[in-house]
């Protein structure tokens, strides 16, 4: 169901190694997925795009959340990516499917890898993410089709993405929300805890400070960098050139940005503000009246 393998027909002849790779994410979030790319693949040239005027994502409905990945992907393709990472649970939980029929590139999501890593490491498993991917179940699903037998349990933590966001993570308030979301999982003795949504390793320390030390955290980002990397040597377009410094957009203001961005990239980035196409669903999606 949230098989990341493309079809083996795709016309790779129309991409060129040396085209970027097109991540996105409603903010900050992405930036831990670009991380891992900087470091599993550092060849690769970037385009990031943070819909900054838009987040949080994870309390939108899913028709919101589709609609946003349709300009987004409509946008990244007229920028000549060769491929996409959904750097962002809730859109890989709500969207991939249905994108990656209408969009004619390699389309990858965070929840296969992350499913596939976490039953690697444990059979009790914590999920934090978003309202709207623990609505979804995509984690509990790609578990359970990976290993039955797992247990899962999943909890929504609204008020995180606002707190990294507003960089409160340092705030003792963020430590006692993240204790009220996280005891219920302490209390069932998970023994894996998955990081649902690509903001939540900014809080690292925070959880690692409550959760018992025996407690294996994956990061989907290390994972679905792997897979990227792995599909574009088998695509044949990997970037065997000099990468080119990574582009910076934004839908918001992009000072706060690049002043935020700075703390997690080392480097101050230099945003530019982009207005995403108007994109209409595919006639075939529309409702027809009689
Ligand atoms: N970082 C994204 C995710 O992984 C989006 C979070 C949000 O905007 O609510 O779900």
């Amino acid at each position: 169901m949230f098989d990341q393998q493309y079809p083996s027909d795709l016309p790779t002849g129309s991409f060129h190694d040396a085209a970027p790779i097109g991540l996105f994410d409603s903010g900050l979030g992405g930036l831990t997925v670009l991380r891992e790319l900087y470091r599993q693949a550092p060849q690769e040239s970037v385009i990031y795009f943070g819909d900054t005027a838009r987040l949080p994502y994870g309390t939108k409905s899913p028709a919101e959340i589709l609609q946003y990945v349709r300009e987004i992907l409509t946008w990244m393709t007229e920028q000549g990516v060769k491929m996409v990472v959904m750097a962002c649970n809730t859109s890989s939980a709500l969207a991939l499917e249905t994108v990656r029929s209408e969009f004619n590139i390699p389309i990858l999501g965070l929840i296969l890898p992350g499913a596939r890593a976490a039953v690697q490491q444990g059979k009790r498993i914590g999920v934090i993410a978003t309202p709207a991917t623990v609505a979804s179940d995509a984690y509990q699903h790609a578990i359970h089709e990976v290993d039955a037998s797992a247990d899962v349990w999943q909890v929504g933590c609204p008020e995180f993405v606002p707190l990294i966001e507003d960089n409160r993570i340092e705030d003792p308030y963020t430590d006692a929300i993240a204790q009220r979301y996280l005891q219920p999982l302490i209390d069932q003795k998970i023994d894996t805890l998955v990081y649902g949504c690509t903001h939540y390793p900014h809080l690292a320390p925070v959880l690692r400070r409550i959760l018992p030390p025996s407690v294996k955290l994956v990061d989907p980002a290390v994972h679905v960098v792997a897979a990227a990397a792995q599909e574009l040597d088998l695509l044949g377009l990997s970037n065997v050139r000099s990468p080119k410094p990574t582009r910076f957009c934004v839908s918001g203001c992009p000072d706060t940005f690049n002043r935020l961005a700075t703390r997690w990239l080392g480097y101050t980035p230099i945003a530019e503000q982009i207005q995403l196409p108007q994109v209409h669903p595919p006639v075939w999606l529309e409702t027809v009246e009689p």
